[in-house]
């Protein structure tokens, strides 16, 4: 009730302000305001055949959860969005988050009674996702080839596990080539629902005799693909190992032999592009003094702990993504660059992280985070360990580093292209132009 009556405060706030923007409709029904902010930002994953738990595709179905659709968008924990909207870049290619008018409208829906409306209003059933199919496949048509885990069986009920296994990579491309795109799914239907979050990682080695680590694919709840920027490419060899890290999460049902998979779109033999991407990194501070891996991480009972890490660019770089990852005492994490002349920036922050989401949060283009050599790159992770966390197994339990999803961890992956003085200066000229033009309008 008070977030209602905060709401409405605040439309009677922005109304006294004339805020036009906010054209609330007058008396919101489901069939004409409501269905169409479902079907379009919910219907996705609340389907019969979606990671949601529930449908709601009609009005008999959302009736029910009326109240707690309505918490949950006021608390904007749905749809699964989680950065801080008050500060950072807020500029990302995978928003799916609602606007303030849509969140009044679902409230004032809800705090009229629910009412139906006339049925003639809908709009039609959306088109839903088929979960089988590559999401990118709908970008750039189907994988250029298809590698696949071993097989693992996934007991009914048991803790989460971590799987580990390398496979040989060969036979698949015939020349180093430089790849456009990745994903990895866990298999259609019982896969896509144990698999929680996991990693393909190719290591092959270089003609000098370097090594070479690159993601064939990353997996994570409420995570696609990988598409790097037209123009990117990350380069990969045809021999090597693959390593499989797979995060299973039982779900009272038996699932034998899944085998994760992994698709990987090429850019067409010979092509070189105008920049190299190692892809989604890890990162966490570098281990040792103002670390933040491993031995780092203490949680006390019924605490709320901040720790920090720091890691400075030892070239320029273009930053695409920021995926914060943590455990279930996560609650925040935030990314902060401080220039190289002493300037602090904050580039992107989760205020309410949720270890049941593994979201990359995907900059624009032209909001992605262009850094000069010398950057420090400040990574903060706040752990929630008293009972007030939802998902807080035991408050009173002292928490330390472990793979298990009721140990902790702080690291975040971070999408990176590194830039040679040229690319950074050619970036950098490219930004100006553009506030310039923008300033002049
Ligand atoms: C990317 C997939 C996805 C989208 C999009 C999505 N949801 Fe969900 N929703 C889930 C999953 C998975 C859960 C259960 C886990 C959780 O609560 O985080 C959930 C939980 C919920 C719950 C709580 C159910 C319970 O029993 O506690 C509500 C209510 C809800 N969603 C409403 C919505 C609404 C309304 C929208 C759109 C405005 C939406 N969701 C968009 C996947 C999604």
């Amino acid at each position: 009730m008070k977030n209602i009556f905060r709401t409405r405060a605040l439309l009677f706030l922005l109304s006294l302000f004339g805020a036009s923007n906010l054209a609330l409709a007058d008396d919101p029904t489901y069939s004409a305001d409501i269905a169409p902010i479902l079907f379009d930002k919910c219907a996705s994953c609340h389907n019969p055949d979606g990671i949601g738990p529930m449908s709601l595709l009609d009005y008999e179905q959302v009736r029910p959860w009326a109240g707690l659709i309505s918490l949950k968008v006021q608390a904007r924990e749905m749809p699964p969005w989680h950065l801080d909207k008050t500060t950072g870049i807020q500029a990302y290619k995978n928003d799916v988050s609602l606007s303030d008018e849509q969140i009044a409208t679902i409230v004032a829906w809800v705090e009229a009674g629910v009412p139906q409306g006339d049925p003639a209003d809908l709009p039609p059933q959306p088109e839903l996702p088929n979960p089988g199919q590559w999401q990118t496949a709908e970008i750039l048509g189907p994988p250029d080839f298809v590698v696949k885990s071993p097989p693992y069986t996934v007991k009914a009920n048991a803790q989460d596990q971590w799987w580990v296994r390398r496979t040989s990579f060969e036979g698949l491309i015939d020349e180093p080539r430089y790849v456009r795109a990745t994903e990895l799914k866990g298999a259609y239907p019982l896969g896509v629902k144990v698999l929680h979050h996991g990693h393909a990682t190719l290591v092959s080695v270089d003609a000098d005799g370097s090594r070479r680590s690159g993601p064939v694919g990353r997996q994570g709840v409420g995570k696609g693909g990988d598409l790097f920027p037209e123009g990117t490419g990350m380069l990969i060899n045809p021999t090597g190992t693959i390593t499989w890290n797979l995060h299973y999460f039982p779900i009272d049902q038996e699932v034998e032999n899944d085998q994760a998979e992994v698709g990987v779109w090429l850019y067409p033999k010979g092509y070189v592009p105008d920049f190299e991407t190692r892809g989604e990194q890890f990162f966490a501070a570098d281990s040792g003094p103002g670390g933040l891996w491993a031995n780092d991480v203490i949680i006390p009972p019924h605490s709320i702990k901040s720790q920090q890490g720091v890691r400075v660019l030892q070239r320029a770089a273009l930053i695409t993504s920021f995926r914060p990852h943590m455990h279930m005492r996560g609650r925040a994490q935030s990314l902060e660059a401080v220039y190289p002349d002493g300037r602090r920036e904050m580039l992107a922050r989760v205020d309410k992280y949720n270890h049941n989401w593994q979201i990359a949060y995907e900059f624009e283009d032209d909001a992605a985070p262009l850094l000069p050599k010398g950057t420090m790159l400040l990574i903060t992770s706040t752990w929630d360990n008293t009972a007030n966390n939802p998902i807080n197994p035991d408050p009173r339990q002292w928490v330390v580093f472990g793979q298990r999803g009721v140990d902790e961890m702080s690291h975040t992956w971070i999408g990176i292209t590194y830039l040679n003085d040229d690319q950074y200066e050619r970036l950098a000229a490219e930004r100006r132009g553009g506030e310039r033009l923008t300033a002049g309008q």
